[in-house]
């Protein structure tokens, strides 16, 4: 008999004062974030964790982060504290938006685990509980697509006409079926008037180790859009309009005005 076996213990990452995060972007992706952007400028990413986009930086862009949680905000002086649905940036901002949003996976799990140390998601990984709109305790499904929805109206209205938008994304596998998160977010953003222009696999080492390996979703995808080059800008409002006239999105409708009884002149 050979040694017990040690218990399986999650490699959380101190990112500093005990900080970890459990789904910052993986470096292999950037090599691909460098050639798509090429000579973009004003670069945001609305869902900024510990601030990874600012590694972009080295390559002469100008980056600025958002991220809810402020001690992840914190992780980087380019980082504000700010929520994604209400970004505090005027219409038609940025030249390019380069992003990973939560992809509603286990990463989302915030159930009281007697063993929340030995667990990797959103919650566990801060400790506590999150902000009430924080998109990593939502797992995919109708809450999920409504925030999303509501999020990239939101960034598209920030996007300069002929802007960029970089998405990082992976579908999950629960319960033995893939669920197939890409296709909506790529759906709900040509919805939204982008045009995807690429869309690049990319092998990230999390993918290629441990034993669920060979079932698991087998790349991370980056899919770049382009917005329109439309002389006028759109507004919030025919941003969401257009989006509630698109099959694929489910941004809920504002409540409809009760029918006026009365004439009121
Ligand atoms: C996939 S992670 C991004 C990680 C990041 N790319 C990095 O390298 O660290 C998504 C992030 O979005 C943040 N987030 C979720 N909902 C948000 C919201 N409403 N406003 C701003 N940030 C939000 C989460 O706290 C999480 O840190």
């Amino acid at each position: 008999m050979g040694e017990p076996k040690k218990p399986w213990r999650p490699s959380k990452p101190d990112l500093g004062g005990g900080i970890s995060h459990p789904a910052r972007f993986s470096k292999e992706l950037f090599p691909h974030f460098v050639d798509i952007l090429g000579e973009t400028k004003l670069i945001l990413d609305p869902f900024a964790g510990t601030g990874r986009v600012h590694m972009l930086a080295e390559h002469g862009h100008k980056t600025v982060g958002v991220e809810i949680e402020p001690e992840w905000a914190q992780l980087h002086f380019g980082t504000v504290i700010a929520d994604a649905l209400q970004l505090p940036h005027p219409d038609n901002t940025f030249d390019a938006i380069v992003t990973s949003p939560t992809y509603g996976n286990r990463f989302a799990d915030k159930h009281n685990a007697s063993d929340p140390d030995r667990r990797r998601s959103y919650t566990f990984d801060i400790g506590r509980q999150l902000a009430a709109t924080n998109s990593g305790g939502m797992q995919w499904g109708s809450d999920y697509k409504k925030f999303h929805s509501a999020a990239w109206v939101e960034s598209v209205r920030v996007l300069k006409p002929a802007g960029l938008f970089v998405l990082n994304i992976k579908d999950h596998i629960r319960g033995g079926r893939w669920q197939d998160v890409t296709a909506w977010h790529l759906n709900c953003l040509t919805g939204l008037g982008l045009r995807v222009e690429s869309v690049r696999p990319v092998l990230t080492k999390n993918l290629r180790t441990g034993s669920t390996a060979t079932i698991r979703a087998d790349s991370e995808l980056i899919i770049s859009f382009q917005k329109e080059r439309t002389s006028q800008s759109t507004t919030n409002q025919q941003n969401r309009e257009r989006l509630w006239a698109s099959p694929h999105c489910t941004l809920p409708e504002p409540e409809q005005q009760p029918p006026q009884l009365f004439d009121t002149e």
